[in-house]
């Protein structure tokens, strides 16, 4: 996708995130929120969710969009774990070179994972989309991906 078309939608998708999430609380809804809307608006995404950190070294699927993804990453495997283990947005433009890549749908090509924290600074999960297109993800995807995940800080999921 041209990147003038790409800073639009972002542009566009992040104001309707933004307003969405206006007085939410709940982390789990505000993620559900962000996997639907992104997942939505740019074409190129086959894959959009997030693996939460539930135990050390240990992520779980979910919310997300897309085809059934493997459910339990630890921190050693793949791009996930790899992104949560540097604390930093890895992006991966053919998953077929990246060792240990974790195929959970063979038509994913390329991939990016941006971790995300709370206010305090601690990783609580990471935003993994995949896309059916090599070397889809560049320095746009990392900017507002990156931007829109602090969004989530703040929010909490309370027990019922
Ligand atoms: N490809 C990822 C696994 C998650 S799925 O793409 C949904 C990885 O290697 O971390």
């Amino acid at each position: 996708m041209e990147r003038e078309q790409k800073e639009k939608i972002y542009r566009q998708v992040a104001k309707e995130i933004r307003a969405t999430l206006e007085g939410e609380t709940d982390l789990t809804a505000s993620m559900a929120t962000i996997a639907c809307l992104l997942h939505h608006s740019l074409d190129y995404f086959f894959w959009t969710g997030f693996y939460r950190v539930v135990a050390p070294g240990e992520l779980l699927i979910g919310p997300y969009q897309g085809t059934l993804g493997c459910l339990r990453i630890s921190f050693d495997r793949g791009i996930c774990g790899a992104a949560a283990r540097s604390r930093e947005t890895i992006i991966v433009p053919d998953v077929h070179q990246f060792p240990g890549h974790i195929a959970c749908d063979s038509n994913s090509r390329s991939e990016i994972v941006v971790p995300v924290f709370n206010n305090k600074g601690d990783l609580i999960a990471v935003l993994d989309v995949d896309s059916a297109e090599y070397d889809a993800f560049d320095e746009v995807d990392k900017r507002h991906l990156e931007e829109i995940v602090t969004f989530l800080r703040g929010k909490t999921t309370l027990p019922l």
